[in-house]
């Protein structure tokens, strides 16, 4: 783990789960250093769930990300300071099958925990993935759910148990 990061406390960090995932973004990535994907999420959440502190992301099998989700037995989410936005943008925007992330916004990826975040970030969580469960639709209480979905590409919702959250020092 890069000198500038201090492990904490994950019920010690001050940010809003509103805030940070809804409005800033995360980068949610999986896979090792020699080969990992990254994609920017605004739909998750932090919590408590079988006594372990928990990040939830969810994850459409559309996505590249998807298949490093599913063979890896960690991910992270990294949070960046609002000079990232276009970089959360762009890997939101373009899918790692045809394009290289890391090449195209200048994230340098740092290897923790058999995981890939990023040395620009502010805050990240590694952690174990714990449990998933596909996304429904015969579940959707509330009709408009579905307009989510007009592919049919139902999330894979995963539970991940936190095992480091990182912060930069000086933030
Ligand atoms: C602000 C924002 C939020 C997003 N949130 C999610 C999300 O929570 N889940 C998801 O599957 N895709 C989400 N996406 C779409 C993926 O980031 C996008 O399809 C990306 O290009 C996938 O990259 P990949 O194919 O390399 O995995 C979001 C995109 C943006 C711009």
């Amino acid at each position: 783990m890069p000198d500038e990061f201090i492990e904490v406390n994950p019920e010690d960090i001050p940010d809003n789960p509103f805030k940070v995932i809804g409005s800033q973004w995360m980068l949610v990535t999986a896979g090792n250093a020699q080969s990992f994907n990254t994609m920017t999420a605004s739909w998750g959440g932090f919590g408590v769930m079988w006594a372990k502190k928990i990040c939830t992301c969810v994850v459409r099998p559309t996505r590249h990300t998807y298949g490093f989700m599913e063979k890896s037995d960690t991910f992270s989410l990294s949070f960046f300071t609002p000079e990232y936005k276009k970089t959360l943008l762009f890997c939101g925007t373009h899918s790692g099958r045809d394009t290289d992330k890391m090449a195209e916004t200048g994230l340098t990826p740092v290897e923790d925990v058999g995981t890939v975040y990023y040395n620009e970030a502010r805050l990240v969580f590694v952690c174990k993935k714990i449990y998933h469960h596909d996304i429904d639709p015969a579940r959707f209480l509330d009709t408009e759910i579905e307009s989510n979905y007009p592919l049919k590409d139902y999330h894979r919702m995963y539970l991940g148990e936190v095992i480091k959250c990182l912060i930069k020092q000086g933030d």
